[in-house]
């Protein structure tokens, strides 16, 4: 008999539901918020109201599309954390109603275990390529930025990581800072398309080891540009292009520099990425020119699943299922990593 797993995702302010049948998608449904659009940045109360209305009709949609009733389901898996609370209390618990009403285990994931997963989603009539084990997961997005050895689908071991700030939020922050718009990340690489990576020089941290640091580099681009602003004040509106691809290029560089360490240091050449900032045109390009010159095999994943995604969700779950977990209905969500 086959498996259907449902996934939910409420961790921040995409609410998502999945079904994948024996890891096969059937159905990924996402509800972005709009509600924070004003506000220039996720404003958790509204998040956690907004899943309160989405969770419901995202996941009729997703069982509509994959064609199946509740009833048919194997197991519910759902993000516990890391994010924001209120939000994903809104998942855990619909996740445990249903899991009551249909009598069926319900299977909590970490979220950033589904984006180090996200490529093994299979996908009917497609090549399906993924990572094999041992491999590098080059993990970027708004709250995270590590470098993460997988063993196995339930073995993951942090080699590095942000020492303050995570690289999604150097994007967002200095695009805020700078008037460009929110999420910066998508607004960033944009502009930096049309512009000279070369052309302003920002210094890189020294964090000894495989961590990293962007509050520094953030910070020096800010004054940067204040200082250019008092001198100039058409500045930033006529190198706005060369601004953003100059900071670009230095984010991705101290991103790279440690992932190539971290691949000389355990000898591991499969490598992939995932988290939000993986969307990032330039990091992809410069991931594949690097595995290309190192002998790597690099895996980026699709765009749909780059970002906050319930499909990662599950097919992390399916991996528990698989091995025997099941968690109990008095689990409660965690917002920090440290918690989890
Ligand atoms: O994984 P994700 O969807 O969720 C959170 O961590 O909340 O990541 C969101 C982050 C934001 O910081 C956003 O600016 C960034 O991913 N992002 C990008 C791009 N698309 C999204 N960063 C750089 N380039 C992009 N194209």
């Amino acid at each position: 008999m086959a498996d259907y797993i449902l996934g939910i995702e409420s961790s921040c302010d995409d609410t998502s539901a999945a079904v994948l049948k024996d890891g096969y998608l059937l159905s990924n449904v996402i509800a972005s918020q709009q509600v924070h659009k004003d506000f220039g940045g996720v404003v958790p109360e509204l998040a956690s109201r907004a899943h309160e209305q989405n969770i419901v009709p995202v996941v009729s949609q997703a069982l509509d599309k994959a064609g199946i009733r509740p009833s048919d389901l194997t197991a519910i898996a759902f993000t516990r954390g890391p994010g924001l609370l209120g939000s994903l209390l809104v998942g855990t618990s619909f996740a445990k109603a249903l899991g009551i009403a249909l009598d069926i285990p319900i299977i909590m994931v970490n979220h950033l275990q589904g984006h180090i997963l996200a490529g093994f989603v299979k996908q009917e009539g497609k090549e399906n390529r993924h990572p094999a084990f041992p491999y590098l997961c080059l993990l970027v997005s708004g709250g995270n930025s590590q470098i993460v050895k997988v063993t196995g689908p339930l073995e993951f071991e942090i080699l590095g990581q942000t020492i303050d700030d995570a690289v999604g939020e150097a994007f967002d922050k200095c695009s805020k800072m700078m008037g460009l718009g929110y999420p910066g990340g998508p607004v960033i690489d944009a502009l930096a398309k049309q512009g000279d990576p070369e052309r302003f020089k920002f210094a890189k941290p020294h964090v000894p080891g495989l961590d990293y640091s962007f509050s520094g580099v953030k910070t020096s681009l800010l004054y940067f540009v204040r200082d250019e602003m008092a001198k100039d004040p058409s500045f930033l509106e006529k190198n706005k292009e060369d601004i953003c691809a100059s900071f670009q290029k230095v984010l991705i560089d101290i991103l790279m520099d440690k992932l190539v360490k971290a691949s000389r240091q355990t000898g591991i050449k499969e490598v992939t990425i995932g988290g939000g900032v993986s969307a990032n045109s330039g990091l992809r390009s410069r991931l594949e020119a690097e595995g290309k010159k190192r002998g790597w095999n690099t895996y980026l994943p699709e765009f749909k699943f780059t970002t906050d995604n319930a499909a990662m969700i599950a097919i992390a779950g399916y991996y528990r299922y698989l091995a025997g977990e099941r968690t109990p209905l008095d689990v409660a969500p965690v917002s920090r990593m440290a918690d989890y």
